[in-house]
């Protein structure tokens, strides 16, 4: 096991202690990784998303970073464009037992099961450091039923300090057992009852990478009133001991995140804007593998308005700041005054097309 309870103790505390751990489990990564603290450079990197305007379109992931300022003794969060809370749904929940966290050669596998403080704790305890937060706020909503989802979206639909309302929709329903975001009806019916809760904000909606056609379930959020997408959440992934014969997850299987699924998240993207997102003009965030500035560069060329991260910062807390740093230089070096101007500039487009 190696390296695991590094990885493992880092995750479920946070990352107070903001240290590097460059090439301990990516190489690839460490190899990739340039320079220390970035400075200040030209380019507009300022984004719209739904008409949330973020400074720069850096995003921290839901689940990654704690539940609001966790991150700030490593991060100085005015560099940001965003985070995102940590997923809550109605009641409390422990989540899953451990290990609910392994490396894998080209990430990592998670089955947290959404631990979470529950909406009440949330509200009282977690939401006010958000007051005075130097970038955006979203506040991601899980639930095992509609009415869950409900609850916790028509809450931080009142909360001044969340900028947009996040779905998770990478749930099973207990009423049928399916995923709401594995079936475009069952997210047609949850945005029914969600959306009209949602009026004083954007609703995001996170779509599951877990399906054969994303461009399908992507047009079911857009049909519901999602105003904005992100693609995606961890890929469905299991790994067993061979010693001992037993899955290392407890709860058998997990979600798989990091380097090893940004290509295919590029080209969820990809489909996602170039078949539905930019002529509906909902901006899409691409989430999935984003270590360094070019992986955020590919989502953006592929069509997203702006890149979440979230494994990386178990690596490198830090790794948000090179990346809107390597994006305004990669942007000037583009002769572009604005990042928006390369989001889905991928050339030969067509030929992708024809050949997926
Ligand atoms: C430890 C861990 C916890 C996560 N918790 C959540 C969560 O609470 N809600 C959610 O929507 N996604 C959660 N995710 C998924 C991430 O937000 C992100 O979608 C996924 O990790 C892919 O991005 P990455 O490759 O940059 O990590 C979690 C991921 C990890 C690794």
């Amino acid at each position: 096991m190696g390296r695991l309870p590094v990885i493992a103790a880092r995750s479920e505390r946070t990352h107070r202690t903001g240290r590097s751990e460059r090439g301990g489990l990516f190489p690839s990564l460490a190899l990739r990784a340039e320079g220390a603290v970035p400075s200040a450079a030209m380019a507009d990197l300022s984004v719209s998303l739904a008409g949330v305007r973020l400074a720069n379109p850096v995003v921290l992931a839901a689940g990654t970073c704690g539940y609001v300022r966790e991150i700030a003794d490593a991060l100085p969060l005015e560099r940001l464009g965003a985070i995102t809370t940590k997923s809550i749904t109605a009641e409390s929940r422990e989540g899953n037992a451990p290990w609910r966290i392994i490396d894998s050669p080209a990430g990592m596998l998670n089955a947290i099961g959404l631990a979470n403080v529950g909406l009440d704790r949330f509200m009282r305890e977690k939401l006010p450091e958000a007051r005075g937060l130097p970038c955006k706020l979203f506040g991601s909503v899980a639930g095992h039923s509609v009415d869950e989802y409900l609850a916790v979206a028509s809450a931080f639909d009142t909360a001044a300090e969340i900028a947009a309302v996040e779905l998770n929709v990478s749930c099973p329903n207990t009423a049928d057992g399916l995923q709401f975001g594995e079936h475009p009806d069952a997210l047609r019916a949850l945005l029914r009852e969600v959306k009209p809760a949602v009026r004083s904000k954007p609703l995001f909606v996170k779509l599951s990478p877990n399906v054969g056609d994303i461009v399908a379930m992507a047009t079911a959020a857009i049909d519901g009133g999602a105003q904005a997408l992100v693609v995606a959440n961890t890929f469905a992934a299991m790994a067993i001991d061979v010693e001992t014969r037993a899955p290392r997850l407890s709860r058998g299987r997990g979600g798989l995140s990091g380097p090893g699924i940004h290509p295919i998240v590029v080209r969820m993207v990809y489909d996602t804007y170039h078949r539905v997102a930019r002529d509906a003009k909902v901006p899409v965030i691409g989430l999935g593998g984003v270590s360094n500035w070019r992986d955020a560069a590919e989502f953006i060329l592929a069509g997203a308005s702006a890149v979440a991260m979230g494994t990386a910062l178990f690596i490198d807390p830090r790794a948000p700041l090179r990346v809107a740093d390597g994006l305004a230089k990669w942007v000037d070096r583009h002769g572009c005054r604005s990042v928006s101007e390369l989001v889905g500039a991928v050339k030969d487009g067509a030929k992708a097309e024809a050949k997926a």
